[in-house]
């Protein structure tokens, strides 16, 4: 486990740096779930795991489903469209935003070594992924130090190739915005990736619960990441439909929402996704400019 992944402070610069704990705990389930690698596993990460895992398991036995299992749910379901992407586009760049300490990075660039993977976080903890990185990978790979509500942004799209693809990951990163702030984010991508050959924004979002007892249990503890993150952590939308439309409002022309539970969206030839809530925790979305 990375010592020098504990001592990274807040960043002074951004009113987001205190979001960026939550990178700490998902980090430490990758590694727990055995995706990523020890070098991204902080001691803060273990420490947050423990103190949540006794309410975790308890929600998987009386509910079925807890915050890591729907971790597994957006990781996963977030790689297998970024693989169809990737088949479809074999010279695509690949932009992650709000890495933390994911690891699907240093994974992705394994598994394709000419692939432009490129990852920004704030400040403190794209240099706390810089350095743990360092341990494990070679040549560095680039981990861009940027605020996604300043012009750093815009900057670093201009660093990168107009001609090819380009689609744009973020994970973990939606719900701790407000409505307007989530529209000013989702049209800063939109307006970005217009720059390219091809764009495509590929994220994960936390709809309103709707089973009704485990909406009232997930709401009560949204409120306390939501004071532990100091964010404005919240559900903003019930159904695809509204999703969309908001997609379009920020500038992209085609969305597709993917709910784990949609048998459908499994087949890569449907391009149908079912219009309601099924019930899921956890969606993610592909939007097209
Ligand atoms: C819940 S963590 C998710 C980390 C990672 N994507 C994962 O799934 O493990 C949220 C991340 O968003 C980053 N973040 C929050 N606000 C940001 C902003 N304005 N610009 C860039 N990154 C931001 C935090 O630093 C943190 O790493």
């Amino acid at each position: 486990m990375s010592k020098d992944l504990n001592s990274t402070t807040a960043s002074a610069e951004s009113p987001h740096r205190h979001i960026s704990f939550t990178a700490h705990y998902t980090g430490y389930i990758w590694f727990q779930e055995g995706i990523s690698h020890a070098a991204l596993a902080s001691n803060k990460g273990r420490w947050l795991a423990k103190l949540v895992s006794p309410l975790e398991t308890w929600a998987e036995s009386v509910i079925g489903d807890s915050m890591r299992t729907t971790l597994r749910q957006r990781h996963a379901l977030i790689d297998r469209q970024l693989d169809r992407f990737l088949s479809k586009y074999p010279d695509a760049q690949i932009l992650e935003i709000a890495t933390g300490l994911s690891p699907r990075g240093w994974r992705y660039r394994q598994k394709y070594p000419n692939l432009v993977y490129i990852e920004a976080d704030l400040p403190d903890m794209a240099a706390a992924k810089r350095l743990a990185l360092s341990q494990i990978e070679t040549p560095a790979p680039r981990i861009e130090a940027v605020d996604l509500f300043g012009d750093g942004f815009q900057h670093l799209l201009e660093t990168l190739d107009s001609t090819k693809p380009l689609i744009i990951i973020s994970e973990g990163l939606v719900n701790y915005f407000t409505k307007d702030m989530l529209n000013d984010l989702w049209s800063r991508l939109a307006t970005g990736l217009k720059q390219f050959s091809v764009g495509v924004y590929l994220t994960d979002l936390y709809p309103e619960p709707i089973t009704r007892r485990l909406a009232k249990l997930i709401w009560n503890s949204s409120k306390i990441l939501k004071v532990m993150s100091r964010s404005a952590f919240a559900f903003h939308f019930v159904s695809p439909t509204e999703v969309i439309q908001a997609m379009q409002a920020a500038g992209f022309k085609q969305s597709h929402i993917f709910q784990p539970s949609d048998s459908a969206s499994q087949n890569e030839k449907s391009q149908d996704t079912a219009s309601e809530h099924l019930g899921d925790l956890v969606w993610v979305i592909e939007s097209q400019v």
